[in-house]
């Protein structure tokens, strides 16, 4: 198993924690030794410029080196999984490049493929920047993540059975009236077979799943140990999807910014091997707790109950139109508040 030699941080039955920068975990692993590499990088747009795209560029650099590890460890029918949350630019309200630059440098630099793009729903982040979106109201919530789904080959291991979803209302209303096969506007030619049950459905690339953990085993034994708590968490669901889509038991995941190790504890309790490598020790003093018992510290408790309950609905958009006059468009964009809120600024 990869890396290999130890230096490890802490070691489970399946994993291992690195307290270490990852390039340096990963020159220690071995060619195509690893199925599945999963992580969400860090991004900080910290610089306030009102053109240009130099933030995006200077990431692009410092990527570039993780790229060249990445493709070196990764097996040739193994996956690589991206999270990233898009940024806007600091200080206008434009969104950054960053994300959609970076899939496209994988992929047209370092020969990887895209296997599939999926977008991450939180439907419980927070509406910011307040100033765009609450204060004056020229842009909507920005409540989905990016994930790209990246491989070696066009031909990654993967199979869809392992991600099921429950039928919706609809589908099984369908199912149990029958469908008329028939060719539909956009062309599609639904045949009978689309009335077969199979028992589940296939999801969409749309991932839908709050973060709101908020009592858990984790965050309790941080504030117990005055230990801060990671600020970008992956609720466990995500990591789980990927990895029961494409590993099998006894695969290795490799989390190269592991932060509070998310993505160790959920591959150790689907009997994966695992690393994970995070530079900041503060995060793993929190992370150990994931370990400690064979208890599930996040990833079990958040699975919803019924069927049921694990739709969520977006309200179509036209719910709340009418043809009452509304106010003018702002003149200039919203470059300037609001006449009654420029006395808060
Ligand atoms: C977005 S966070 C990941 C959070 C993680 N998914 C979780 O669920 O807790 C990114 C992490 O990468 C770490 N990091 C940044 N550069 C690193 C490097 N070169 N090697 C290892 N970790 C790094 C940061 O300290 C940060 O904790």
């Amino acid at each position: 198993m990869a890396p290999r030699e130890s230096t490890a941080w802490l070691e489970t039955r399946l994993g291992s924690i690195h307290h270490d920068d990852s390039l340096n975990v990963m020159a220690r692993c071995k060619d195509a030794s690893i199925e599945m590499i999963l992580t969400s990088p860090p991004f900080a747009l910290t610089r306030k410029k009102d053109y240009g795209n130099e933030q995006e560029d200077a990431y692009l650099e410092w990527f570039r080196s993780f790229a060249v590890e990445f493709h070196r460890i990764l097996k040739d029918d193994g996956s690589l999984v991206i999270d990233l949350g898009g940024a806007w630019k600091p200080g206008i309200p434009v969104r950054s490049l960053y994300h959609f630059k970076l899939l496209i440098m994988l992929c047209e630099e370092y020969d990887f493929q895209l296997a599939q793009e999926f977008y991450w729903w939180n439907p419980s982040k927070l509406p910011t920047p307040a100033e765009w979106v609450n204060i004056r109201r020229i842009r909507v919530k920005d409540a989905v993540n990016t994930v790209w789904w990246l491989a070696k080959s066009s031909w990654p291991r993967a199979s869809n059975w392992r991600v099921l979803q429950p039928y919706s209302d609809s589908m099984r209303d369908l199912l149990a009236h029958g469908y008329k096969a028939k060719l539909r506007p956009s062309g599609h030619d639904i045949s009978e077979k689309f009335s077969k049950d199979n028992g589940a459905a296939i999801p969409p690339n749309l991932i839908a799943v709050p973060n709101t953990e908020s009592n858990s085993r984790y965050l309790r034994y941080c504030a117990e140990n005055d230990i801060p708590a990671h600020p970008a968490r992956f609720p466990a669901s995500l990591p789980e999807y990927f990895i029961r889509l494409a590993t099998d038991p006894g695969d290795i995941v490799l989390d190269p910014f592991a932060g509070s190790c998310v993505t160790g504890e959920v591959a150790e309790r689907l009997e994966r091997k695992w690393i994970c490598a995070e530079v900041n020790e503060e995060y793993l003093l929190g992370a150990k707790v994931r370990f400690d018992s064979k208890d599930t510290v996040d990833g079990g408790a958040k699975r919803p109950k019924k069927p049921r309950d694990s739709y969520y609905r977006i309200p179509h958009p036209g719910l709340l139109w009418d043809e009452k006059p509304t106010e003018s468009l702002p003149e200039d964009g919203g470059r300037s508040r609001p006449a009654h809120l420029r006395r808060e600024t």
